[in-house]
């Protein structure tokens, strides 16, 4: 399985430092990152974290004395008792392991069981959020997090349709969605309910709200806290975040005055750090990726 990390020089730049150096990389996945940051120096340890089992399976192959796995959802970060940490990376999203394991449900063209969480252990799968979920809670996920816009259509219809029909497999659920869209953009019909549903059922803006506070507050002083999205949702909440703890205005509405911002950190990136084309061409799943780097004040 292919498998190469994402903005990996930037990463390694971002976190670079000499000497003792302890790492908290909350998404090992394919453990590409987490050997770049060992690889990169000799007195550098590292602590994985992840959610998802067969992540967890992987680790156990780095037979690595200055690296710890620990299973855990970065959304519970603040219960972790490791630390100070002085480099964080949240490389956010489904790995391409994931992507490309059919069983897992993630992937539209693959038949598979309907499943899509990266924690197999617990949860709702996508198949049970169809038939269990309320209105507001199907609206949620297709228009908030989806961003579909025929949104209104989707809910109706899957509120509907699981009278007396179930979404058993990936390949089933997308094609009832191309029959039900309209087929006029270039991505497949079922990509914005599939990612909705997905971040729905996995609460991945949750956990990144509450897991960007607990890492920050796991920095030591000069501490430098990374963090990769893929889309617009998550990079709103990393950008406001780093914004609000460099003592920026979050956005444009943020009327407080300077004296009522702290300044806790500093942005070591104005703009997010996109990969070069070189990148993009050699590993098209890093086209979305937007890395903004933050650093604790000392
Ligand atoms: C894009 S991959 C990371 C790839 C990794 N940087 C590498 O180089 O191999 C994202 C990983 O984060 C994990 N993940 C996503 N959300 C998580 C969460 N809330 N807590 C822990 N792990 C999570 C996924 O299971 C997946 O393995």
């Amino acid at each position: 399985m292919d498998h190469k990390p994402v903005l990996f020089q930037e990463v390694m730049a971002a976190l670079r430092k000499e000497g003792p150096a302890l790492y908290l990389d909350c998404t090992f996945g394919g453990g590409g990152h987490t050997r770049g940051l060992l690889e990169s120096n000799a007195e550098a340890a590292v602590v994985g974290l992840d959610c998802d089992p067969e992540a967890a399976e992987r680790a156990t192959a780095f037979c690595e004395k200055r690296f710890e796995f620990i299973a855990l959802n970065f959304g519970k970060l603040a219960t972790l008792d490791r630390g100070p940490f002085d480099g964080i990376l949240m490389d956010l999203g489904v790995s391409s392991f994931q992507l490309d394991t059919a069983e897992r449900g993630f992937s539209f063209n693959k038949e598979a069981p309907c499943d899509m969480r990266m924690d197999t252990r617990s949860g709702v799968t996508a198949a049970q959020f169809l038939e269990t979920a309320s209105e507001a809670e199907l609206t949620r996920a297709i228009r908030d997090f989806g961003e579909e816009v025929a949104w209104r259509k989707v809910v109706r219809s899957i509120i509907e349709t699981r009278e007396t029909h179930t979404w058993d497999t990936t390949t089933a659920l997308a094609a009832w969605l191309a029959d039900l869209l309209p087929k006029h953009t270039r991505i497949h019909p079922a990509t914005k309910v599939f990612q909705g549903i997905r971040i729905a059922i996995n609460d991945e803006l949750g956990n990144l709200e509450r897991g960007l506070l607990a890492a920050f507050a796991k920095l030591k002083p000069g501490g430098v806290l990374a963090v990769i999205s893929f889309h617009s949702l998550e990079d709103r909440i990393v950008k406001q975040f780093f914004r609000e703890k460099a003592g920026l205005p979050i956005d444009r509405h943020d009327a407080r005055c300077q004296d009522d911002r702290a300044v806790q950190a500093t942005l070591l990136t104005k703009k997010p750090i996109i990969p070069t084309s070189v990148e993009c061409a050699q590993n098209p799943r890093s086209r979305s990726a937007k890395l903004r780097i933050l650093q604790k004040s000392f």
